[in-house]
């Protein structure tokens, strides 16, 4: 049980920070879930639930998996993993945090959901140009703003020719060049994926109603061109 007065987000500021200045962007990640040691009201994003603005965005399509091969990147607790395996689609989701995927595991224990322990930035060779439909939410954001080009490489090689990827996350102004963590992503920052043959296909803008300081999110969709 959580005490009424912990601050998970000020928790997880303290902790993301002590290992940014340490000069570890990615260690934080491990350290908070296993801190909070089975308890969701540790981690500010993990709310059992999938992201309701990709549930939104995938009622106004209808999306379908009909089969399709899915990627779920920095997937956590496994809420957007479990939502497009009930969609339709055969899912592997990968976290960085060990301690995550054992619980996105035990939590998703009734689906094929292939859950693995990854580092996007060394991910296993056959993920390459491998998925038909690939999900981001939420991972590029917390990942601190220098490598930022690095991290898009990195999702953007996952998609497979012809495939599709969707990129749910807060949003800002290009002229913002002073954001909060988690930073949020501009439209600039959005079109370095179109520099790996991924086409903006659609770019949705969402209100984040019901948030104590709402910034809208960004829902933006992309194709990969042949080569
Ligand atoms: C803000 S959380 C979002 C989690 C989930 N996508 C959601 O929306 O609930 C970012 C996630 O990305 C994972 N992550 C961060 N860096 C990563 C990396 N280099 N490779 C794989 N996962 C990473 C973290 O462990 C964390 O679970």
């Amino acid at each position: 049980m959580t005490d009424e007065t912990f601050d998970p987000r000020a928790r997880t500021r303290e902790i993301a920070a002590e290992f940014i200045e340490r000069g570890d962007a990615l260690g934080w990640f491990e350290a908070l879930y296993k801190e909070a040691a089975g308890d969701t009201g540790q981690i500010p994003w993990a709310d059992l639930e999938p992201n309701r603005f990709l549930v939104a965005w995938a009622d106004s399509v209808n999306l379908r998996g009909n089969g399709r091969t899915a990627l779920v990147v920095g997937c956590g607790l496994g809420d957007d993993a479990k939502f497009l395996f009930e969609r339709g689609f055969k899912v592997t989701a990968f976290d960085i945090s060990e301690t995550a995927i054992a619980w996105a595991k035990k939590i998703n224990a009734g689906t094929d959901i292939e859950f693995h322990t990854a580092d996007l930035f060394a991910p296993p060779p056959e993920w390459k140009n491998a998925f038909e439909f690939v999900l981001e939410v939420y991972t590029i954001q917390p990942l601190p703003i220098e490598m930022r080009e690095q991290v898009i490489d990195a999702i953007a090689g996952f998609v497979k020719d012809e495939g599709e990827l969707l990129v749910v996350t807060r949003g800002r102004e290009d002229s913002d060049e002073t954001p909060e963590f988690p930073w949020p992503l501009s439209r600039k920052d959005l079109s370095c994926f179109e520099h790996h043959g991924l086409k903006q296909i659609s770019f949705t803008e969402m209100d984040a109603e019901g948030e104590e300081a709402p910034v809208p999110r960004f829902v933006v969709k992309y194709e990969k061109k042949k080569n």
